[in-house]
């Protein structure tokens, strides 16, 4: 075999290996949805024959972007990177802690293990889509209310985790706020005033 054809074919095991992943981590997030859009996914070969790269559309924060990705790219990387929306936290980047969580079409996932070909042509919100009009989601002020947080590192993750379990749960109680946060840590040990923040948003009704 050439060494053309031998790059050719390390290359696509790799991608493959990485979906692998993607998919992985998205289930262990509890995660139902299949990401996977490898039909509309435009790739594009690269100098040497190799295909490493993709036009992806990505809706964000109700906000199109057509960019060019490589295959090996995070949806973490592309927003923080290319997108400049750094509300985005990354942590251990490896699926550990949920710091990174965004939603995809509602969904909490851990976008340090997805690649962001997979998300091509699908919905993804961030910290920064949840305000509107300049105001706070209302999980944000009861947030800041409750002063759930420490450090504040892993406090868009946890909002985001907040904000997608209050939408199919609206009257969650403690221990369902503990299981439905429980694919994000908190290395400050904030927990009992996390939970108490989400507690407080759905008694309000505020979400
Ligand atoms: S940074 Fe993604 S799970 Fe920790
Ligand atoms: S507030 Fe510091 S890691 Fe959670």
């Amino acid at each position: 075999m050439t060494k053309e054809k031998d790059n050719k074919k390390n290359l696509l095991s790799r991608r493959n290996f990485l979906k692998g992943m993607s998919k992985g981590a998205v289930t262990a997030a509890v995660i139902p949805t299949s990401i996977t859009s490898a039909e509309t996914r435009k790739t594009i070969p690269d100098e040497k024959g190799g295909v490493d790269k993709g036009v992806v559309n990505l809706a964000v924060n109700s906000k199109s972007y057509k960019i060019e990705v490589e295959a090996r790219e995070t949806l973490a990387d592309t927003l923080r990177k290319r997108l400049n929306l750094t509300g985005t936290k990354i942590l251990c980047n490896y699926g550990s802690c949920g710091g990174c969580t965004v939603l995809l079409e509602g969904v909490p996932i851990y976008s340090c293990m997805t690649l962001t070909m997979d998300v091509n042509n699908r919905k993804i919100t961030t910290i920064e889509g949840l305000e509107s009009n300049g105001k706070l989601h209302p999980i944000q002020e009861a947030f800041i209310e409750k002063d759930g947080m420490q450090c504040g590192f892993c406090t868009p993750g946890q909002i985001m985790a907040a904000a997608a379990l209050l939408a199919k749960n609206p009257n969650p109680n403690l221990e369902e706020v503990k299981y439905g946060m429980s694919g994000n840590l908190c290395r400050c040990g904030a927990y009992p005033k996390i939970f108490d923040s989400v507690l407080s948003a759905a008694k309000e009704g505020r979400r």
